[in-house]
């Protein structure tokens, strides 16, 4: 009920560009929902709702997580982390390197960011091959904390981010 209010939400307010930011991609693009002030409301009110009284910290993933983390994290009266790209938080850091299609990509969190057992929700707009995903939950969980969950806002489900987080609870409101 709530999801399905949620994902038609989403997919009122998505935007999609052919072939960006390569040939042959269908980019998806939130920024008509974040500029559509009640719709952006709606989506954090709705994000609080599934997770209030389950969580006790929200980690958002560098960039486009922040964005959904902070209002979220506000709503709910709980801290917000920030897990971010190589190189962007002073010391002392934990890292993870993991592989994208082309290259590899870090990922890295502040270990004293969560306290020893917290439930962290980690959110991000998209779901793709999962390696973002997999690496933030691999930093909250040697920093001590657990993951309750991983919300993300679509899944693209031909690249099976899934696969790389096996036993995990993945909520995505919306799925292509
Ligand atoms: C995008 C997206 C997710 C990630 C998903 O971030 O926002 O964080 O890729 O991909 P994956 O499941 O294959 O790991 P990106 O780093 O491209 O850019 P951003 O800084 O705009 O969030
Ligand atoms: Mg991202």
């Amino acid at each position: 009920e709530l999801d399905r209010e949620l994902a038609e939400l989403i997919q009122n307010n998505l935007r999609e560009i052919p072939d960006f930011p390569e040939p042959g991609v269908l980019f998806r693009d939130i920024t008509p929902l974040l500029a559509n002030g009640p719709a952006f409301a709606k989506l954090i009110d709705g994000l609080a709702e599934k997770y209030r009284g389950k969580v006790d910290a929200i980690a958002g993933l560098e960039s486009r997580g922040f964005i959904l983390a902070a209002p979220l994290a506000i709503a709910l009266g709980v801290g917000m982390l920030t897990i971010r790209k190589a190189g962007k938080l002073p010391g002392p850091v934990l890292g993870v390197d993991y592989e994208l299609e082309y290259g590899s990509a870090r990922m890295e969190i502040r270990p004293d960011s969560v306290k020893e057992g917290d439930r962290v929700l980690i959110i991000d707009d998209v779901l793709a091959t999962g390696g973002t995903a997999a690496a933030a939950i691999e930093l909250v969980e040697a920093s001590g904390a657990e993951v309750e969950g991983i919300c993300v806002l679509m899944e693209l489900l031909a690249l099976k981010g899934r696969d790389k987080l096996p036993g995990r609870e993945v909520a995505a409101l919306l799925s292509f």
